[in-house]
Parts: C-alpha cells; structure tokens; sequence
C-alpha cells in the first residue's frame, strides 16, 4: 500500500504509540482489502462502548485499557491522545437517564459514565444514537466517512451521497486517530453505480410503505445497489431512514439510487452509469402483501410492549406520537417506549411532548434501543412496532412474537391493548 510521508510517520511513532498502532491496524485492515491506498476523513462515527458486562472485567483496569483492545486491537495498553478526526459516539447499551427502567445494573451506568467521561475529554461528540445525521453530522455530497452501524452507513451513501464502507469498532477507533480510513469499496465512484432494478408498481407514501418497499428490497438485491424507479411518493428524511434500515436489514444494501431524488443520480442512466441491472425485481401489491406478512411473527393480538423509534425518531416524529396521544391513556397491560436520541429528547422536553407521552404512560428513552441492549420491561409477551427493523430482529433477540405496522396501528394496539394491524 502507498503510504504518504505524514502516514509514514505515523506507522513510526511520530504521534505517539497509539497512533502508531492506529496507523499499522489500518495498513494491515487495507492490504487485507487490496486498497491501492489511504484516504482522509475528517467523518467518523464509532462504538467506543463500555456498557456491557464483558467489558467490565477490562474497564475496571481503566478506560485507556478498553479503548486500546476494543477500538485498536492491542494487547498493550497504550496513552490515547485527543482524537485526530471529528468522531462521535453511536448507540450506547444503556439510556443515561432511563437505566432503571432497562433493569440495567447500577454499575453498568457507572462504567459507561466513566467510560463518557474518558471519551469526551479526547474529543468524541456523545450523540449516542444509530442516526448522526439526525444530531449535527450530516455528511456533504461526496464527503469520505468512516462510520458503523448499517441504518447510518445506507442513510450516509444513499440518502446523502456521502461515501463509507460499513466499519468496525477497531476501524472506526484507527481512523479517529489517524483521520484515515482504507480508499476500497463505496469510496470509489466506480463501485457505487446500480447493479440491480427494481421497479415499483403499487403506491409508496408512508412510512410503513417505506419499511415495506426497504425490507423488499433487501430481500431481492441482498448485497447489490439497487436504482428503484416506479410509483413512489414524495421522500423526505424519515420514509428514506426506514427503507435504509429495512433494507440493511433484510439483505446487506449499503447504498441505493432513487433517480432525481437521491443526490448521485438524475437519471436511471446515470444511476447505472456504466454498468447494467443483473437482475430487475417487480414490487406490486401482492409482494407488499407478502413483505408485511413476512413481517409478522405473532399470533397472539395481546400486545404488552410498543417499540416506537428504531432508527430512533426525529423531533417530528416524536412530535407526531405526542399529539396521537395527547388526553388519552395507555391500556394498563401495555407499556411504550419511544426512542429519540438525546439532543432531541431535550427539544421534546422543551415542547412539551414527552410531557404528553408521560401523561399518556409511555416512555421517551435514549441513547440505547431494545435490540442494542437487549433489554425490554420484564414479562413481555408480544410486541408491537412501526419499524421494519426491529421487527426483524427484536422478536429474535428477545424471544417474543411481534407484529409490525404503521404508527397508527402501533398507537391502536398501545390504546386497547389489541393488535389490528393495517391489512
Ligand atoms: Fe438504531 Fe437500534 Fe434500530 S441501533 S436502527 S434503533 S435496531
């Protein structure tokens, strides 16, 4: 790999050891790829987590010990210096101030407090939440990121045009050190043209339309880039949010093409810019059918639990279950709880909304989302949500029955404590 002279110094220890071993993890993470080369960033977005118990055994010998294991991959303990790159912090194990209401143990907080404490002061912004683009790091067009978490990383290449691979932990940790990051892979304009089409023939409006065109998706193209084309509506951040998360989901989408609404194509041509669909793929009302059914893993219509917020909600979207609950009350055998991430959990406070959720029994949680922490109140049953993805995975993770649909059907369910559902 071709390495410029500042990056030489690096690898030799001119920055310190732990940007040495930033610098060698990086070399060796890009030769196993065959990148030709480093590229800047200046855009990371990681796990620099201490909130679990595994990690409890290294954390009690000090924070300095947990970041050189798990974001570098040393044996060494090494001095670890003020982050070279803007970085933040991804979703947390526990919400800061709703850890009671996890069950969480009291010095799991006090770890990752510590661990806050630890990683704030070298420079990482604490958004706490799979969607940084919600909280300040909205990527421009063009603009090399590094960042974790699959919901982000399609939000990032699809949605905004900027450029990341799905890292890792250690990646993630190296390039927040080094400001570099492997040039392979979604970096290059010529690995991000469609290679799969798919044409869409039923109307995709709401946001559970978006979950349900997503998890399609997903299934159908697994890890190609489809260029969707068809009878969609208008997109905005929250319908673009759930088709990414459901189709990283169902399949292994990274980065997608809506010609002339998604910024790196106009046109289908220039979607597919050199290459051809393989494969094209119909969406219409009978596949819709099928996704949503796919999507329910309940047979029991007592519902006990409502997930509200994965990827965590905007303020508008907080907002929305506010008002849909406003003067009426949960039904006493069920319990809600809304994910936001912190930044907007405290304009939601402002403007009276968690107020109103509150009143009605719900729960506005942060930092943290069920199927991360893998934590839901006790003696759950079945659960309800308007997220394809944690429909995919929490019935899974928490062994519970789940079904799946749109706000107003979750809303329902947290009402009479029954599930309808939308079909
Ligand atoms: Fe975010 Fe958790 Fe969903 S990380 S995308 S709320 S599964």
């Amino acid at each position: 790999m071709q390495l410029t002279d500042a990056e030489c110094a690096m690898r030799d220890g001119a920055q310190g050891d732990a940007v040495a071993a930033a610098m060698d993890l990086l070399i060796r993470y890009g030769e196993a790829l065959d990148a030709d080369r480093l590229i800047e960033t200046d855009n990371v977005a990681g796990a620099f987590n201490a909130s679990t118990p595994s990690v409890r055994p290294i954390a009690e010998r000090g924070m300095a010990e947990v970041f050189s294991k798990l974001n570098l991959d040393s044996d060494k303990t090494l001095d670890i210096p003020h982050m070279a790159a803007r970085t933040c912090q991804l979703i947390t194990g526990i919400d800061d101030q709703n850890w009671a209401l996890q069950g969480a143990d009291p010095q799991m907080i006090e770890m990752q407090r510590k661990n806050e404490a630890f990683i704030g002061k070298r420079g990482i912004n604490l958004f706490a939440t799979c969607t940084p683009y919600q909280v300040g790091n909205v990527p421009t067009f063009g603009e090399h990121c590094a960042w974790m978490e699959s919901s982000a990383v399609i939000y990032c290449n699809g949605a905004l045009g900027g450029r990341t691979n799905v890292e890792g932990k250690e990646s993630t940790g190296a390039a927040a050190l080094t400001g570099r990051i492997p040039y392979w892979g979604y970096h290059l304009t010529e690995n991000r043209f469609g290679n799969r089409h798919v044409r869409v023939d039923v109307p995709v409006n709401t946001m559970m339309d978006w979950g349900l065109l997503g998890y399609f998706t997903g299934e159908q193209v697994e890890e190609a880039i489809p260029v969707i084309e068809g009878q969609i509506g208008h997109t905005d951040l929250i319908k673009l949010k759930h088709f990414g998360a459901a189709a990283a989901s169902s399949g292994g989408v990274e980065m997608y093409h809506i010609p002339g609404r998604t910024p790196e194509a106009r046109t289908p041509d220039e979607a597919f810019g050199p290459r051809r669909a393989e494969a094209s793929f119909v969406y219409d009302a009978a596949a819709r059918k099928a996704v949503y059914e796919m999507l329910q893993t309940a047979t029991d219509p007592k519902v006990d639990f409502i997930m509200l917020g994965c990827p965590h909600n905007s303020i508008e979207q907080v907002g929305r279950i506010a008002h849909m609950l406003d003067g009426k009350r949960l039904h006493p055998d069920v319990q809600m709880w809304v994910h936001t991430p912190r930044a907007i959990r405290d304009v939601a406070v402002r403007s009276g909304y968690v107020t109103l959720i509150e009143a009605a029994g719900g729960q506005v949680m942060s930092d943290t989302c069920p199927a991360i922490s893998r934590r839901i109140p006790e003696g759950v049953r079945v659960i309800a949500t308007d997220s394809a993805k944690q429909a995919h995975y929490l019935p899974a993770i928490a062994k519970v029955q789940g079904w799946f649909g749109s706000l107003e059907a979750c809303i329902e369910a947290g009402l009479t404590g029954t599930w309808k559902g939308d079909f």
